[in-house]
């Protein structure tokens, strides 16, 4: 990779040792991929991990370091012009009485996230930035961490990231800097699989299950939808999730919609494929039952706010429990950001669904904070998805309505 003398002092120590190392991270990376330079980068979500040895197994020393690295990087201010967000952290820093938010941790997150913000950071702590005021322009070079919201910021906002990881985010927000490759360049935009909907889809669930099943039919590709109607917010943030989350797709195209593909040809670069994989009626019934591995109608646990629940959706939810409480026995969590959060309390809502037995959960999620769910019913294709693999729950996965009947009755009563 060619890099300019002001790079190279960089590395050579010139700004300190964490920013060369960070540089030398990022470069390392560029190489491997294939990238020829480093661009300059203006939006970031970042990550901020620090290690749960309660739930999540991790070491005493780990969280040690880990929390050491952060501290470092922190030491830094975020790079001059560059808007930079944070990702949602393993332990809400809330009270809360699951033995699962270990206090000594979330001093330590505390800790980290009061140096992030004094060094730039927006402390939103959310896996939809998107929602809380990170909203980069066409074209626009970011560093992303966080699947669901790579898909939504390269295919609803027509931005470019590649997908982040801790290390590659934080030095791109320290040094503005990203090697380009991928999704960066236009010729990697194009799209590679032809779907055709003829499904109806009612509601934001239904979007999941097309990503569902689009992604695990585009890999590591890039689908096009063709035949759907126009998408909500949180159709599109279902969408996005479940993409990630079937398969490893980094954007996608709706043909009419999003700002690269005002046509069908425009996403293909006017290459369009005869071949379309079709998702039907019967598709969409299907995508729904390919992830439930739920016995009887025994349910103990209800996730809704995966990604994190816009405005929209939480007030939604207050409205079907108004003046209903959830079963006894039965935990209904509602995830969402800090900021929506106060939103919604200055609305009222956060504290109807409160009222009713749930509880509204920000800054992580009870899959990160690994809390103990056997039985679980969700909206969300990637929370059913990581909900069987990371906390080995039963699943079933449903319309948000069907999720709190659900929770309702303390019992699954079906779909309708
Ligand atoms: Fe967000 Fe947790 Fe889902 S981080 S995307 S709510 S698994």
């Amino acid at each position: 990779m060619e890099l300019t003398s002001d790079q190279l002092s960089v590395l050579a120590g010139g700004r300190g040792p964490y920013l060369a190392r960070a540089l030398r991270w990022i470069v390392e990376w560029g190489d491997v991929m294939g990238a020829k330079r480093l661009v300059r980068c203006t939006n970031t979500h970042a990550l901020m991990p620090v290690a749960n040895t309660l739930a999540r197994g991790a070491s005493a020393a780990t969280l040690a370091q880990q929390a050491e690295e952060l501290r470092e990087a922190c030491q830094h201010p975020t790079a001059p012009g560059c808007l930079c967000t944070v990702h949602t952290l393993f332990l809400t820093m809330d009270p809360l009485d699951v033995p699962q938010n270990d206090p000594v941790q979330i001093e330590v997150q505390r800790g980290i996230a009061e140096l992030a913000t004094r060094s730039g950071f927006l402390p939103t702590f959310t896996c939809a930035p998107y929602l809380t005021g990170n909203v980069p322009l066409k074209g626009e070079v970011c560093a992303w961490t966080e699947s669901s919201a790579v898909v939504y910021a390269n295919s609803i906002l027509g931005a470019r990231t590649t997908r982040h990881g801790t290390e590659s985010a934080m030095a791109a927000s320290l040094l503005g800097l990203v090697p380009e490759f991928g999704v960066l360049l236009d010729e990697n935009r194009k799209g590679t699989l032809r779907v055709e909907v003829t499904a109806a889809l009612t509601c934001p669930s239904d979007w999941g299950a097309l990503g569902y099943v689009a992604g695990a039919a585009a890999g590591l590709g890039i689908p096009v939808f063709h035949g759907t109607p126009r998408p909500s917010q949180d159709d599109a943030k279902q969408l996005c999730a479940a993409l990630a989350t079937g398969g490893g797709v980094t954007m996608c195209h709706i043909a009419g919609v999003t700002p690269e593909a005002p046509t069908l040809a425009d996403a293909f670069h006017g290459d369009v494929p005869s071949e379309a994989l079709q998702f039907t009626p019967e598709t969409l019934r299907q995508a729904y039952l390919s992830l439930r591995n739920h016995t009887g109608d025994e349910i103990d646990t209800v996730i809704l706010g995966c990604p994190h629940a816009s405005i929209q959706e939480i007030a939604e939810i207050a409205a079907l429990l108004r003046g209903r409480h959830v079963a006894d026995g039965v935990a209904l969590w509602v995830n969402t950001a800090r900021p929506t959060r106060a939103l919604a309390e200055s609305m009222g809502i956060a504290q109807q669904i409160a009222a009713a037995g749930g509880r509204v959960l920000c800054d992580t999620c009870p899959t990160n904070m690994r809390i103990p769910a056997r039985r679980l019913v969700t909206h969300g294709f990637k929370q059913a998805h990581y909900s069987r693999g990371m906390i080995g729950a039963e699943v079933i996965v449903a319309r948000t309505a069907a999720c709190v009947r659900a929770a309702l009755a303390g019992k699954w009563c079906g779909d309708e």
